[in-house]
């Protein structure tokens, strides 16, 4: 192998797990959401997912204050809106209104759902152990959305400083995991 030094700085762009994401949050004026793209699975059933939420993004205290929050995964067609709403914030944005995306109300928690995205995770926050030192908050699936017409969804994944990949064609190989 060839090969130069990587600044340590730009590892994450090739470990960077899953989908962009956008993580709302329930407010008392109005919800919330911001682009989220560090996430991990940890368990099967239930579900659970480690999400790092920094302290300075106006979600934070949403997501410690109510406990709750959805994960709406969205396709290329809505990466504009996703990656602007991960460059503004919710303390002077009403981000739904400024980037035309629905919120539609949650059955188990009072963060919204969004309309637009194919699937939506409603999540409770299992454990917080973690959140002062890291901002690392385990999140509990406790009832998950899927749009059925979507087949192999063209989801999109951070490489690091503004570039993304999407996800392309499907394979299928005999695998331990689930
Ligand atoms: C592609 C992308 C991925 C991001 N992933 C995360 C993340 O995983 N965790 C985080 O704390 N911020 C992440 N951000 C930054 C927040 O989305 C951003 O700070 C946002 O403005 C916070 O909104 P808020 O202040 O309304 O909460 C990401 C931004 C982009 C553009």
């Amino acid at each position: 192998m060839n090969k130069i030094h990587l600044p340590l700085s730009e590892v994450y762009g090739l470990l960077e797990p899953g989908p962009v994401a956008l993580l709302t949050t329930a407010g008392k004026a109005r919800p919330n959401m911001m682009a989220q793209s560090w996430h991990t699975m940890m368990e099967f059933e239930p579900p659970l997912v480690g999400c790092i939420v920094s302290d300075r993004n106006y979600s934070y205290g949403l997501i410690e204050a109510n406990g709750e929050c959805v994960i709406a995964i969205p396709t290329v067609e809505l990466a504009d809106k996703v990656v602007g709403c991960g460059n503004c914030s919710g303390a002077v944005t009403d981000k739904f209104a400024a980037f035309g995306l629905t919120p539609v109300p949650a059955v188990e928690v009072a963060a919204p759902l969004v309309a637009e995205c194919f699937a939506n995770l409603e999540c409770r926050v299992a454990d917080r152990s973690m959140v002062e030192r890291y901002g690392l908050f385990v999140l509990e699936v406790v009832r998950a959305w899927i749009d059925p017409a979507a087949q192999n969804p063209k989801t999109i994944h951070h490489r690091g400083r503004g570039h993304f990949m999407v996800a392309g064609k499907t394979i299928t190989l005999d695998s331990n995991a689930k």
